[in-house]
């Protein structure tokens, strides 16, 4: 049975889009719209995905619209909308087109859906998701950004391989920034329970470390023609579920730093518990020094782009 008393809009009906509205539905996590400046575009995913719940056996209302009257009393807003990397790019590189999209999108959900917790999934992530808090004016806790779900996940595919076991037992960290900056944190990694370090050689965690930084570029190189979408995708929905459904899950996100981490005024990844009102709160974890220097690296990376790219 849906839960048909809470609304989550996804913006953006693209790739990442249709995904995480698609992860949803089949989760019965409650109503989703789905919006793109392609009305047909989104109306036929939405058609499409309303038809596979009788294939896949889930009920409740994906409707598809280019109007933003209709994301109304959304408890949650996905935010994919904007351009994905092509092969040779920086998820940087998209900052200039993407902040333009993210202003007019967010400018709707302030009009329409001013009480909703909006996630982020646009890319340069972490400056997005600041941008998109100081277009909305939203309190930080309700703007947060996937990324750290992504980047663990990936982690744990290449820890599971290489120990030869299921990607279920396997618990990864990753902090930081969602790009070249990011922070694998094996020494908070497990396998149920199993630290990696008594698992793997400290040559083959390097090299897990190192594919995961670069791990949405390696796909980006495959596909040729647009980024990674079935597990960013299905990352936001599992936020967005987390919002919905108060499931206080403790989750790597991007999250504003007033202090935190030797840190202010900044959206970075770090854990934190995610519920009904979106960050509720930020855990600190004991870094070592040389881990803390790589978050804080991380974090003066995105500090000069927000005031040299976008003039914050
Ligand atoms: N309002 C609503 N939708 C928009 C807008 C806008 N102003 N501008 C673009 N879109 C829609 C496009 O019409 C398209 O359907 O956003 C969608 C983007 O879909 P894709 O091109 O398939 O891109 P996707 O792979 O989904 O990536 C979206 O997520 O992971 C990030 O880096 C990725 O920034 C990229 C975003």
């Amino acid at each position: 049975m849906t839960n048909g008393s809470k609304k989550v809009a996804v913006i953006g009906a693209g790739n990442v889009g249709a995904t995480c509205a698609f992860v949803l539905a089949e989760r019965k996590v409650g109503q989703v719209v789905l919006l793109d400046i392609y009305e047909g575009f989104a109306k036929g995913k939405a058609l499409d995905m309303s038809q596979g719940g009788g294939v896949l056996n889930y009920d409740g209302r994906i409707t598809g619209t280019k109007d933003y009257a209709d994301i109304a009393n959304s408890d949650v807003v996905v935010v994919t909308s904007g351009f994905p990397r092509q092969p040779g790019m920086t998820r940087e590189d998209l900052i200039g087109k993407n902040a333009d999209i993210v202003s007019q999108v967010g400018e709707g959900i302030k009009q329409h859906a001013p009480n909703s917790v909006v996630v982020m999934v646009t890319n340069p992530l972490d400056l997005m998701t600041y941008h998109m808090q100081r277009v909305t004016g939203f309190e930080h806790s309700r703007v947060v950004g996937q990324a750290g779900i992504l980047d663990s996940a990936r982690m744990t595919h290449f820890i599971a391989q290489s120990v030869g076991c299921s990607n279920e037992d396997v618990q990864a960290m990753v902090l930081g920034g969602h790009g070249d900056t990011m922070v694998p944190l094996p020494r908070y990694t497990t396998v149920n329970g199993i630290p990696v370090s008594q698992l793997l050689s400290d040559e083959e965690i390097e090299a897990i470390c190192q594919r995961t930084a670069s791990g949405g570029g390696e796909i980006v190189k495959l596909l040729e023609k647009g980024s990674a979408f079935y597990a960013p995708g299905s990352a936001a929905a599992i936020m967005a579920e987390a919002i919905l459904e108060d499931r206080k899950r403790v989750l790597p996100c991007s999250t504003y730093l007033s202090g935190e981490y030797g840190m202010d005024d900044i959206y970075i990844g770090v854990p934190v518990v995610l519920g009904k009102d979106g960050v509720e709160r930020v855990i600190e974890l004991e870094l070592a020094e040389k881990e803390l220097e790589s978050l804080q690296g991380s974090g003066s990376f995105y500090k000069e782009q927000l005031s040299e790219i976008l003039g914050y």
